[in-house]
């Protein structure tokens, strides 16, 4: 037993596996190298609570809308987001995402108006051109990788919007970079070792930090220069003209840079591999997507895309399967009761989004691809999906990363067919998100008109 678990008069610690059933989660956990399988073998055979008993790794896991209402809503002040040995927390600092109390309030509100619906106009015309120029170069019968073609776009689309930057140039020389900083923020051996930060990951970092900071000396240049730019409501302008410091607006671009693109990457690659191995649901969404936007040579308007509602649930069905985050990771700040179970002061708590979203209880054939339980009117119980997280630190991405997918996905269905040619080589792979690994391959040709 772990030397947290104590009891009081009226909760119990989290219960453990057995020595049988910990060697069976361990041999998974070694075999995947992916908590995914170790999770539900153990929600299998332990219940809905659990603690896991790794040597350095020992969080309790709760699963289940209640639980998520609790960690989110109800109990989340005792709770902190901020881990402070975590290598999330090293790279992002005083980031949105790991920071707490007045300070992540302070923060949220300065950025939130860049992420609002209200953007949506802008927002859908810029990812409607970039959609357009990145694929303007597949040609007819070439094998192209969803995965990396989604992440390039993600890129360009976040760094154009959010940042009003042009980021296709930057591309060849930061992708390394990217890449080797989310490999340190994935989940790997620092579950069970100490995390020694490889040289190419400094490196990495070094680049991209001269990256962050050259953009915003150049645009705190151009408001200098131009009195007009300060009109502009792009997240970068909008925090150089607050009085964050530099060191702390590169921690805010660092975290959007990271948490925006590798989810929506995970989102665009899993929708056009669910619809690859699903080609009637292709057949559904092209037409719905040909009837509503007509007019191929104007981006779309937000009213039209709130009527691609098949769209919608596709979206929805694979954020449910598929969530980009599929695992919360909390710190208990004091000790705390939550479903009769006592949780220590300092324990680390994880809430499953992937099991939550696979719980028979409340999805029927929960396992099935079936967009249809998405349609209009058919509401699901609260927290019982939460791939946006929920309450006040729900997603600050979660509107923009929807438009995105919408308009992505309408473009590249009307004008590409898509044929999906490894779909039984494709698993969920746990890095900093769930991706479809190894690769999402399709051939693309493009659609005649008539
Ligand atoms: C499909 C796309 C996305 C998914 C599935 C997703 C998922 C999530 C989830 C589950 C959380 C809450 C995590 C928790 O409770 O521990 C979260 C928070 C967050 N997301 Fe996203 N996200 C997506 C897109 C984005 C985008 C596009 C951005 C930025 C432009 C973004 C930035 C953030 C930030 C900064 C937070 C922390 C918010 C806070 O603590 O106040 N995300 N996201």
């Amino acid at each position: 037993m772990c030397a947290y678990m104590t009891r009081n008069d009226s909760c119990l610690a989290p219960p453990v596996a057995n020595p049988k059933q910990g060697l069976k989660i361990l041999r998974a956990l070694l075999r995947e190298r992916s908590l995914l399988t170790p999770l539900r073998l153990m929600q299998e055979m332990v219940g809905d609570v659990f603690q896991i008993t790794l040597p350095a790794f020992q969080p309790a896991v709760l699963i289940g809308a209640q639980a998520n209402r609790l960690l989110l809503v109800q109990e989340r002040e005792k709770f902190s987001w901020r881990v402070e040995t975590d290598p999330v927390t090293k790279l992002l600092r005083r980031g949105l995402l790991v920071t707490d109390g007045a300070e992540h309030d302070a923060l949220r509100a300065l950025m939130e108006p860049a992420l609002q619906r209200g953007q949506s106009e802008t927002y859908s015309a810029r990812i409607w051109h970039i959609t357009n120029q990145l694929t303007r170069d597949w040609r007819d019968g070439q094998v192209r990788d969803m995965l990396l073609e989604m992440r390039r776009l993600a890129l360009v689309i976040l760094m154009g919007c959010l940042f009003r930057v042009e980021f296709a140039n930057e591309m060849e020389r930061l992708w390394q970079p990217i890449l080797h900083v989310l490999e340190y923020i994935s989940p790997g051996m620092w579950i069970f070792l100490p995390h020694l930060p490889r040289p190419s990951y400094r490196n990495s970092i070094r680049a991209l930090d001269a990256y962050l900071y050259r953009i915003l000396r150049e645009r705190r240049a151009e408001l200098e220069r131009d009195e007009s730019a300060r009109a502009q409501t792009d997240l970068l302008t909008r925090l150089c003209l607050t009085d964050l410091s530099d060191d702390v607006i590169r921690d805010q671009l660092l975290t959007m840079l990271i948490a925006g693109h590798d989810t929506s990457t995970a989102l665009l690659a899993w929708t056009l591999y669910l619809l690859g191995a699903h080609p009637e649901w292709m057949a559904r969404a092209r037409d719905e997507c040909n009837a509503v936007l007509d007019d191929l040579s104007h981006p779309p308007r937000p009213e039209q895309l709130n009527r691609l509602v098949l769209l919608d649930s596709l979206l929805k069905e694979a954020l449910r399967l598929c969530p980009p985050i599929h695992i919360g990771n909390r710190r208990a700040t004091e000790k705390v009761c939550v479903l009769d179970y006592e949780i220590p002061q300092e324990a680390r708590v994880m809430y499953s989004i992937y099991l939550a979203h696979r719980d028979p209880k409340y999805w029927r054939d929960a396992n099935e691809f079936c967009p249809e339980r998405f349609r209009e009117g058919t509401g699901v119980p609260p927290f019982t999906y939460v791939p946006f997280g929920g309450g006040p630190r729900n997603c600050i991405g979660a509107a923009f990363s929807q438009i995105e997918a919408k308009v992505v996905l309408a473009r590249l269905l009307q004008e590409f067919d898509l044929e999906l040619l490894n779909a039984q080589q494709i698993k969920p792979h746990m890095g900093a998100t769930l991706e479809p690994r190894p690769a999402v391959k399709m051939r693309v040709t493009r659609r005649t008109r008539l």
